[in-house]
């Protein structure tokens, strides 16, 4: 007999789900929504969690536990969800943090995160993630983390994170929330 196959919406219900949310929207601030995120983007999360150029000891357990085919799904799965946006502690016109997501840092010469990420932060095809509606200290963790070398899949924002203060952080984070 062939082997038993998972459903995606199998594995979503019984492994990601208590930290992801059923439909990607997370509620716990420090996860990630996954909801209406490139599936090319988490398919290769997924697969840098598990070859470890991404650490998090959490998830490079849960994706170990995942055929190539799984992850293929569950990627599917999430982008197809539509995510709840939320609104953001600081997005008024002329915030800081709108400053750095439309027009960068001129005195570090970070790029305006628009230029990879869109306008809008639905990012770019395949590679560029969404970032639009993302908890803010998710996206603050994100950023240390390539600051630090502990998230070693992105050059390009690694190159970013090192010239950010945290407080420039904060504010690109917070604007990014509302987006
Ligand atoms: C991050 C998928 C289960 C906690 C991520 C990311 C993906 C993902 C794709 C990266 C998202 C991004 O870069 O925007 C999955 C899938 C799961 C699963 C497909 C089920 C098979 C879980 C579970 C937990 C969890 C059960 C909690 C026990 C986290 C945390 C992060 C994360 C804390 C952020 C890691 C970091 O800071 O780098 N997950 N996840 N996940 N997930 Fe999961
Ligand atoms: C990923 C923020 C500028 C290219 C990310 C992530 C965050 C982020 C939070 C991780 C998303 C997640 O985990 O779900 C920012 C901010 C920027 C900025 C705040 C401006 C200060 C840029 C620019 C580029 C770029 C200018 C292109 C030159 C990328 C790429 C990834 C990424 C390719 C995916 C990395 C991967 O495959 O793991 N960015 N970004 N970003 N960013 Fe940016």
């Amino acid at each position: 007999a062939a082997p038993a196959v998972n459903s995606p919406e199998k594995v979503v219900q019984n492994v990601c789900a208590a930290c992801h949310g059923a439909d990607g929207n997370s509620v716990i601030t420090a996860n990630p929504k996954l909801a209406g995120q490139h599936p090319e983007y988490l398919l290769k999360q997924l697969t840098n969690f598990k070859d470890g150029t991404r650490a998090n000891a959490v998830m490079s357990g849960m994706a170990s536990a995942l055929s190539q085919e799984d992850m293929e799904g569950v990627a599917k799965y999430f982008s197809s969800q539509s995510i709840k946006l939320a609104k953001a502690k600081e997005n008024g016109k002329g915030s800081l943090g709108e400053k750095i997501y439309r027009g960068g840092i001129a005195a570090t010469k970070t790029p305006a995160c628009a230029a990879c990420h869109g306008v809008t932060g639905a990012g770019l095809p395949k590679q560029f993630p969404r970032l639009a509606g993302q908890h803010t200290e998710y996206t603050v963790q994100q950023l240390r983390t390539f600051r630090t070398g502990e998230r070693a899949n992105a050059p390009m924002m690694a190159t970013i994170a090192a010239k950010m203060s945290d407080a420039e952080m904060q504010a690109v984070a917070d604007y990014i929330q509302g987006l």
